[in-house]
Formats: structure tokens, C-alpha cells, sequence
């Protein structure tokens, strides 16, 4: 199986040498967080006393411009540029002011820049896997030559994210050196509502002033194309970036057969990349291919390690005037989920779930004087024992949308300081979460009927009435667990967030 030929040091690997580690790993994740070294003895969260004031802190450097975040922020990289992840964490960590957990736009500000669908513009830690997907691109455009490269890693391991780089570095190429830039469909495999669809959605790509003929499949259509020269020859190379390929695998493979065949046609146009989560599959379906005398290159994301993870965290927060966390807490993350699987995704989640922690810890605390307003490793500590051990975060997260909103609704309306509420009560809060994210809401006989299916599950406690509207409801679970679990969907996210009828 070919792989593309890098040095010694290659990050990549081909698939089978890299697949046993992410299932070790994963069994080390299960043996629990308290046989870890970090959680055996955790390291002293730093008193405040000890640590410089805001004002210090601004005072010590007098020279640098704090409204340039982003420059100030890139001289440091360039400076720190051999220092180790750990020590460049420690240095930002002394560089800038304290945050203020309690002022809201600083709040959402850093809630935002840690939430995954806030995109770095140049990720860190993936350089080397993008630039050989656009010298893979790069080879077949200038040749004018078909090809396949299959990319696959665990999730959150930056592949998706990857492509979006690999697709403005393309274009920028081609803008400075006048090469052809290719026609580029990117298809996420799960909006297909069946596998064969991405044939229409090719054949529509390659062909789209042309008439649709109902008389041959789709898949016919592109392979008569890119089988006769007349045909083929007045249309541009066209890369097809196929994310989330897991969902094309069928029985009988043959979605996934037929769409890597079709660049080994005579007069194919096609480069292909397809991505996927499992790493097995390659073991699954390449030999078949090679049979078919198709071999896609392939290229393996790996885990994420502890010092990337601390790397593409402190990118994220680099962006910021403060210092939001302590740094053994962002260390204690990025070691214990490179421990178990090197997800940036739950990371991410994990510390936006320590920053839920310091509120509640803010919020029920009556005097703030002796608090240190940093994220602490305490709170990351309980973030991870939510994120890895809580069933009921996992449950939450599985729940259908409206009963999600349920318990955002009844999230909201704890938050006046109430303990129990009615069910009518709680439709009320339900209607005005639906309105504000323009979902139509369910009646109140259909509320009732989640109520009781969220009791059943031992989230809500319902109290006896005849009358539905009056039965009483209370949280069964932490207010701080369904923050967590429903934190990481951008629809809660901002629902949450929204402070209009606390
Ligand atoms: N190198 C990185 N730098 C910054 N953020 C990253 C990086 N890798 C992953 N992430 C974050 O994690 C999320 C998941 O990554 P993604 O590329 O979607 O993973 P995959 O496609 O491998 O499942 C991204 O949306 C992004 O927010
Ligand atoms: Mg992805």
C-alpha cells in the first residue's frame, strides 16, 4: 500500500502502524482519573497572593502595545520558538492580566474563542499533514493526472479543519503561479440521504450547464465522461474532498469501490480525497482496491499529544488580553485527554467546562475576596471527571432536541434562584427558548410527555397532580451537568449564554 514518502520524522504513518495505539490509549482513559499521576498528587493551584496583579503585570512590560493583541502575540511565538509548550505556557501565563469571570463580553469572548467552530486561520500542529495534501493536489493539477488520497484519524484530530487550509493554500497557489485552480466539490458524506447521491452531486459538478438524462445512473453518466477523450477534454480538473467517508461503507462496499475507480479512468479528471474517522477501514477496503488496481495514497492523522494540545490551546488563547486559566490547569487537560484520545474537540469542551465551574463556584460563593479568578485545576479536575466519568452528560447529550431545550429551559429558570417549579411554569420558559431560536414549540400535553420521559431517565423529578399544569418539577441531575453536556451545541451555547431573563 503506498503512503506518501516522507522523512524519518513523519508525523504521518501509514494506516496499521499508528492503529493500535488510539485503542490503547483508550483503555488506559477507562481505567479512571484517579490513577492519574497529575490527579494522585495535583499540583498546588497557585495562590493569588503569589501572583502578579494585573496592574504588575502590565506595568512589566511597558514597552508592549496590549492593543495589538495579534502582534504582540506573533513576536512572542517567534521569540519563544524553542522554548518547550509547558514553559511558553508559563511565560504567557505571566505575561498578561488576570481576567474578570464576572464581566460578560470578556466572559463570551473567551467561550468563543475555545469553541470549536471558532476556527484558527492558520492552524498550528498540522503544517506538515496540509502541506503534503497540497503537494499531492499541486502533482495531479500540474500533470493534469487523476488520483486518490484517503486521510483518516480519530475525530478531532484536525482533518476536517486541515481542509479548509488545504483549500485557500490551493487557491493561493494558483492566484501567484497562474496554475489551474480545479473545480472543488466538498461533500460531507452524513448530509447524503443516500451513499449514491454523490454520484448526482459529481456528475452535477463536472456537467453543470448540461441537461439531466434520466436514462443512465449518475455514476454511468461520470463514467462515460471520463472514458472517452472528446468528452473529457473540454472540462477542468476537479478535486472532490470527501469528508466523513465512514458513511459511504455499505455492505458491499461498492459506493466507496466505484467513487475511488473513478480516477483510475483514461480520461479522469477527478482527485480525490476522502476522509474518514475509522482507521480500520483502510484495512477493510484498500485490498480490494488494489485489486481493482486503484491505490490511494493514504495519510494518518495521529492523536494529538499533550504538547500539541497545549500548543493549539494556547493558540486559541493567545488572542486574549488575559490570562484565563492557570497553566498546570490547561497541562492537566491536554495530559489526560492525549492520555485517552487525542481529541481537540473534547478539549475544547473540557475547558469551556472548567470556565462553567469558576462561574458556579462565583455564583454561589457570597464573598469573592479570597477567590482567585482564574480557571484553577480544581475546576479543569471536575471538568474531566464530568467529561470522562458522568453517564448522565452522555445521556443529555443523546437526548432529542426538544427535550434538550427542556432542561436548558429549566437551566434558565433555576437560575432566578428557584428550586422547583410547575410544568406550566416551565412551558413558559420552554416557549420563549423556542422563539428565540426560531424552533416551533410542542403543546403543553407534549411537554408533559417529556417531563415524564426526563423523570423516567431520573433527570426531572415530578411531583403528583391532577392537573398537568400544576405537577411540580425539580432538577435531578447538576444544573453544572447539563451546562456541560448541552454547552458544546451552538444552539445552547447562545442560549445559555443569553442573559435576557435571568
Ligand atoms: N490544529 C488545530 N488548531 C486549532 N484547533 C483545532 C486543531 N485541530 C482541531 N481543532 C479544533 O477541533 C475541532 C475538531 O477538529 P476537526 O478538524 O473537525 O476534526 P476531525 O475532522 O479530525 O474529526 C475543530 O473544529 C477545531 O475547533
Ligand atoms: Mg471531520
Amino acid at each position: 500500500m503506498p503512503s506518501i514518502a516522507g522523512g524519518r520524522s513523519s508525523p504521518m504513518s501509514i494506516v496499521g502502524a499508528d492503529v493500535s495505539s488510539p485503542q490503547k490509549r483508550r483503555l488506559r482513559s477507562n481505567s479512571g482519573l484517579s490513577d492519574d499521576p497529575v490527579f494522585s498528587t495535583p499540583p498546588k493551584p497557585c495562590s493569588p497572593l503569589k501572583t502578579k496583579s494585573p496592574r504588575q503585570c502590565v506595568d512589566d512590560s511597558p514597552n508592549k502595545r496590549r492593543t495589538d493583541v495579534n502582534e504582540a502575540a506573533s513576536t512572542d511565538n517567534i521569540t519563544k520558538m524553542r522554548k518547550s509548550p509547558k514553559k511558553k505556557l508559563l511565560d504567557s501565563f505571566l505575561d498578561k492580566p488576570i481576567w474578570n469571570p464576572t464581566d460578560s463580553e470578556q466572559l463570551s469572548a473567551v467561550k468563543e474563542a475555545l469553541h470549536v467552530s471558532t476556527a484558527p486561520s492558520v492552524p498550528v500542529c498540522r503544517e506538515d499533514e496540509q502541506k503534503r495534501i497540497v503537494e499531492f493536489c499541486k502533482q495531479s493539477i500540474e500533470q493534469e493526472k487523476a488520483g486518490s488520497l484517503y486521510v483518516c484519524g480519530c475525530p478531532g484530530t484536525g482533518k476536517s479543519l486541515s481542509m479548509e487550509n488545504v483549500k485557500k493554500s490551493l487557491a493561493i497557489w494558483a492566484k501567484e503561479t497562474g496554475g489551474q485552480f480545479p473545480e472543488i466539490l466538498g461533500i460531507n458524506c452524513t448530509s447524503l440521504s443516500t451513499t449514491s447521491e454523490i454520484f448526482n452531486k459529481i456528475l452535477g459538478k463536472s456537467q453543470p450547464h448540461k441537461k439531466i438524462n434520466n436514462r443512465s445512473t449518475p455514476l454511468r453518466q461520470i463514467q462515460q465522461l471520463y472514458s472517452q477523450k472528446q468528452q473529457s477534454s473540454g472540462t477542468k480538473m476537479m478535486l472532490v474532498i470527501a469528508d466523513e467517508l465512514d458513511y459511504l461503507i455499505t455492505k458491499d462496499r461498492v459506493v466507496l469501490h466505484d467513487l475511488f475507480m473513478l480516477t483510475t479512468l483514461p480520461f479522469s479528471k477527478v482527485i480525490l480525497i476522502g476522509i474518514a474517522n475509522a482507521i480500520d477501514l483502510a484495512y477493510r477496503f484498500l485490498p480490494k482496491l488494489q485489486s481493482l488496481n486503484c491505490k490511494p495514497m493514504v495519510l494518518s492523522f495521529r492523536a494529538y499529544t499533550m504538547d500539541q494540545i497545549i500548543m493549539i490551546l494556547k493558540q486559541r488563547l493567545m488572542a486574549l488580553p488575559y490570562t484565563v486559566f492557570q497553566p498546570q490547569a490547561l497541562e492537566l487537560c491536554a495530559r489526560k485527554v492525549a492520555a485517552s484520545s487525542g481529541d481537540m474537540r473534547k478539549a475544547l469542551g473540557i475547558c469551556r467546562g472548567a470556565i462553567e465551574r469558576l462561574e458556579i463556584e462565583l455564583r454561589e460563593s457570597t464573598s469573592t475576596s479570597n477567590l482567585s479568578s482564574m480557571v484553577r485545576v480544581d475546576h479543569m479536575a471536575i471538568a474531566l471527571s464530568r467529561a470522562y466519568k458522568s453517564p448522565i452528560v452522555d445521556t443529555i447529550q443523546s437526548l432529542p432536541q426538544h427535550q434538550q431545550i427542556v432542561l436548558c429551559s429549566a437551566v434558565k429558570l433555576f437560575r432566578k434562584g428557584k428550586k422547583d417549579t410547575t410544568i406550566g411554569e416551565l412551558n413558559k420558559f420552554y416557549i420563549e427558548v423556542c422563539k428565540s431560536t426560531l424552533i416551533p414549540p410542542v403543546g403543553i400535553m407534549e411537554l408533559s410527555c417529556m417531563c415524564r420521559v426526563l423523570g423516567d431517565q431520573g433527570i426531572l423529578k415530578l411531583g403528583q397532580s391532577r392537573d398537568d399544569k400544576l405537577k411540580r418539577v425539580t432538577l435531578q441531575v447538576e444544573e453544572a451537568d447539563i451546562i456541560f453536556a448541552l454547552q458544546g451545541i451552538r444552539f445552547f451555547h447562545n442560549c445559555l449564554q443569553n442573559n435576557q431573563w435571568l
